[in-house]
This record gives C-alpha cells, structure tokens and sequence, in this order.
C-alpha cells in the first residue's frame, strides 16, 4: 500500500520486464489490477512526457508545434501563449527551454532528438497538470536537456511519476522510490537510488558492511561508517537494525554533499554571476542539512534502542 501525497517525486526502478510501465498503466487507470484497488485524487491532471508514443508533426514549425496545438491555450495574441495562467511571449518561452530566435520557423524534423525532447517538455509545462507522468525520460537525453529536465521537474509543482534507470538522475529527482522486483515484490523507500541502496536489507550482510566502508566522512560528532553496529542488540526490528547499518555511510554522503554545496556558495562570484544558481544551491543546502539532522536523530534513537 502506498499514499502519494501532491508533490512527491515516486520512482519505480527494477529490472526489465518487472512491471514498472504496468503499474504505471494500473496506477492512471489504463489497466485493471488482478486484486487491489487505486484510488486516484480529485481533479488530477495528467501529463506524460513520452517521448515514444507523443508524436510531434514533423512538418510543422517550432512555433507552430507550439502555437497550433489545441491543447494549448493561445492567449489574445498569436505571438503568446498561456503558461500556468500567464500570457508568454512564445520566443521568449522557448528560451527557457534552450531554442535559439534563429530556430523558430525551422521544422520540427530538423530537430535533434534532445532538442524534440525539449519542445515536447515546452509543451507539456504550458499545459496545466497536477500529475507528471514520465517512463524512462533520460534514454539518450544530451547532457543540457537532462540538467533542464532536472530544473523544470525541481519547480514543478505537481507530483511526478517516474520510470528510470538513471541513479544520478533518481538521486537528484526522487523522493520516494519504489523496488520492484521479479516475482511480484514491491517495497517503498524513502529518498532516491542511493538512499535506497543504503536502506535495502542485504541478506548476505557481506555487500552492506563492504559498502559502508567505501564511504568516508570528515565528521567527528556522527558515527563514522567503520563503527561497528553489527552487534546489534535484538530490541531493533529487521527493518531497524538495516536502517541503523545503513544510517553511517548515509550521513557521510549526505556531509559530503554538505560540503560540495558550501565550497559552491563560498565563491564570491556566484551570487552576483549566476543568482538563480545560488538561490538553488542555498535552498538544497537548507534542505540538506535538515536530512542531516533526521539521519542523526534517527541514528542516535535506533542507537540508543538497541542498547549501545
Ligand atoms: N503484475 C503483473 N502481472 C502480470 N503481468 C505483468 C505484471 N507486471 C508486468 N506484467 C507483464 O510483464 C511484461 C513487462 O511489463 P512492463 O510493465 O512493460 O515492464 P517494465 O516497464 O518494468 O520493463 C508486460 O507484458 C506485462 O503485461
Ligand atoms: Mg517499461
């Protein structure tokens, strides 16, 4: 079972063939499921970005594709377009999805599959929606559409729905990420790839100790990824006592990020070169830092429960 709150970026991962794309169909209501049931939102607005079965007239200008979509609300003059209720100028739109001037009336066809990629992004964020749907986005995204794809999905404001198998991509997007696995399993965790990677139970036991201490840290208050929990007391449950292994190499990775974030924000260029930037980088770090804090107050309480 599993709520999804507005807002919240869900991963699916597994291997090929595992039901990601399945659930997805289940989930909008385009599949019934065997046993079960989904109860979808009031009002939900779905958009997918598919870039297999959207087809985007090849014939057709930059403009046009954008203009000349019924889907789309044109506002009052031609030359605009309605996004989120607020009349854009349709060259000064496409900008923002990297389009030079120089390309508004080339076709569609001599675009370059990054570059329909973007159009059909353009697209969909002048549409309104509360639901993001994307299945396997970032398969042979360059490297620019794949930041922009990160930029539009981080000020999205609806939920988003999210096949891939992209880590840095489910790192930097998810906030919940859903394992499926072959043989009908699916199991939720929290954050995205590496936070998975981090709390999934390793039956070995060989591969998580081997993990953690890949990792280092340069803090001297939280526990460091070479102290043992594996002497754990049994007041923790299976899940807790995997957490509390887990918990050490995510605070190292968490710090480490800490300190990418404020070696960034400590150049005295960035605020006045690239003010949006900063912005970003000052929210994450915000935002970094709280998970800092659960991580350790998390660790500290699964600590003290299994008596050491
Ligand atoms: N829960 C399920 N029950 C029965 N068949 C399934 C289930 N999940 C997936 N399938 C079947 O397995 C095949 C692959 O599923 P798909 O959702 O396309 O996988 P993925 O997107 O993970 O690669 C499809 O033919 C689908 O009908
Ligand atoms: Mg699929």
């Amino acid at each position: 079972s599993l709520t999804v709150q507005r807002k919240d970026r869900v991963a699916l991962v597994g291997p090929n063939g595992v039901g990601k794309t399945t659930l997805i169909k289940t989930l909008l209501g385009e599949q019934a499921p065997d046993r079960g049931s989904v109860k979808l939102g009031t009002n939900l607005q779905i958009a997918v970005f598919d870039q297999g079965r959207t087809r985007l007239d090849p014939n057709l200008s930059l403009w046009e594709a954008l203009t000349s979509d019924p889907t789309m609300a044109v506002s009052g003059r031609s030359d605009q377009i309605m996004v989120r209720g607020t009349p854009k100028h349709v060259v000064g739109y496409l900008k923002d999805f990297l389009f030079a001037e120089e390309q508004m009336r080339a076709p569609v066809r001599a675009l370059s599959g990054g570059e329909k990629a973007r159009l059909l992004l353009a697209r969909l964020m002048a549409q309104e929606s509360n639901l993001l749907i994307l299945d396997e986005p970032t398969n042979d995204l360059d490297i620019e559409t794949l930041d922009l794809l990160q930029d539009v999905l981080a000020d999205y404001d609806g939920t988003v729905l999210l096949v891939s198998h992209d880590r840095d991509f489910l790192d930097r997007v998810a906030t919940t990420t859903i394992a499926l696995e072959p043989g009908g399993q699916a199991t939720v965790y929290a954050g995205g790839w590496s936070d998975y990677q981090a709390q999934k139970p390793n039956l070995s036991g060989k591969k998580a100790g081997k993990q953690a201490t890949k990792q280092s840290t340069t803090s001297t208050k939280v526990p460091t990824p070479e102290m043992k929990t594996s002497d754990v007391k049994p007041a923790l449950s299976f899940t807790e006592k995997h957490r509390l292994e887990a918990l050490p190499a995510e605070i190292a990775r968490i710090e480490s990020e800490i300190g990418k974030l404020e070696e960034l924000l400590g150049q005295p260029t960035l605020f006045t070169e690239h003010p949006v930037k900063f912005q970003k980088a000052t929210a994450l770090l915000i935002e970094r830092q709280e998970a800092l804090a659960m991580a350790e107050a998390q660790w500290l309480e699964l600590e003290e429960k299994s008596g050491g």
